[in-house]
């Protein structure tokens, strides 16, 4: 695929899923300027550009992959609006902006979250290119992932590990379900419809979504403010139990290494060491915001 041969792809990719996020809504009202508001400001774009990288892979057209690009940044910048809460995390500064319900109100945060929920099913569900059966399969995956037992249920671990003690195991699976299961329906919905789903990609998915939310812990020990867009050393204040504050950073490292050797050998084993996917996985491993 063109794109993904240039140098700059990642830019390009971000280009392409920010043109879809922008076209997503044409009328006006605060719920949908909020909105607007939360998808206009800059994020990485990690889930849709990993969609588009499994997905030229495996040789899936770009087209066919837009609207799980769209809906699964939907998705995690919903999850972002309501992290941010008051009753949740309580932040103000997000991708380097005024929190949703800081800009807003905190019922408009609360209600645009909910519309984008339905607003990401509702795009999938719109798209004129993937099949139906397809499409109800992948529906069933993405509701699963987010739902309330996927990424919901990890977000209420991470609120009720407050109060508690908690072993390491623990804070893994809150991890796997509050961050990674998305993640690994970016890598695995693109494999799914190629038809080659295999234990690699179930280990690169594990892999890559655990350990985002390890870096995550320990950006927000070691980076600033002014780099990550968002309010850093919170997690201590609210007694949160990040891997690196429970564990220790060495500890965490450690973990990282572990996951991103498991990632670079099944990239291997699946003859994807010279593809753009195997660098930008690399990269992950190593960001600094
Ligand atoms: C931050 O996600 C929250 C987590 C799930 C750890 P990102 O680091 O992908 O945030 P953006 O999208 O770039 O703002
Ligand atoms: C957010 O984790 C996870 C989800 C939104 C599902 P964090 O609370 O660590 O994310 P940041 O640090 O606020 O971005
Ligand atoms: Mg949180
Ligand atoms: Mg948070
Ligand atoms: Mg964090």
């Amino acid at each position: 695929m063109t794109i993904l041969n240039e140098h700059n792809f990642e830019a390009k990719l971000q280009d392409r899923v920010n043109r879809k996020l922008n076209s997503l809504i044409s009328s006006s009202n605060q719920i949908n300027e909020s909105i607007i508001y939360a998808l206009s400001n800059p994020g990485k774009r990690v889930r849709p550009t990993l969609i588009y990288l499994v997905g030229d892979a495996l040789n899936i057209a770009m087209e066919s992959l837009d609207a799980l690009a769209v809906a699964t940044e939907v998705v995690h910048t919903y999850s972002l609006v309501h992290d941010d809460l008051p009753c949740m995390d309580d932040d103000d500064l997000r991708r380097g902006k005024p929190t949703l319900h800081k800009k807003y109100s905190e019922s408009t945060a609360v209600l645009a979250g909910d519309a984008m929920q339905s607003m990401a099913i509702q795009v999938i569900l719109e798209d004129k290119i993937i099949p139906d059966d397809v499409k109800v399969q992948l529906i069933k995956f993405f509701v699963e992932t987010i739902g309330h037992e996927g990424m919901i249920q990890g977000q209420a671990l991470d609120i009720q590990f407050e109060d508690q003690e908690v072993s390491k195991d623990q804070i893994i699976h809150m991890n796997h379900l509050k961050t990674g299961l998305l993640l690994e329906f970016c890598i695995l919905a693109p494999a799914q419809m190629a038809d080659k789903r295999n234990k690699h990609w179930e280990n690169i998915a594990n892999s890559v979504g655990v350990s985002f939310q390890l870096i995550d812990d320990l950006l927000d020990l070691e980076e600033s403010e002014e780099n990550l867009g968002k309010a850093t050393n919170k997690d201590l204040g609210k007694n949160k139990k990040s891997a690196p504050l429970v564990i220790g950073t060495t500890e965490t490292l450690i973990e990282i290494k572990k996951y991103e050797a498991i990632t670079m050998e099944s990239i291997m084993k699946l003859g994807l060491n010279n593809h753009p996917i195997s660098n930008y996985l690399k990269d992950l491993f190593s960001r600094r915001k």
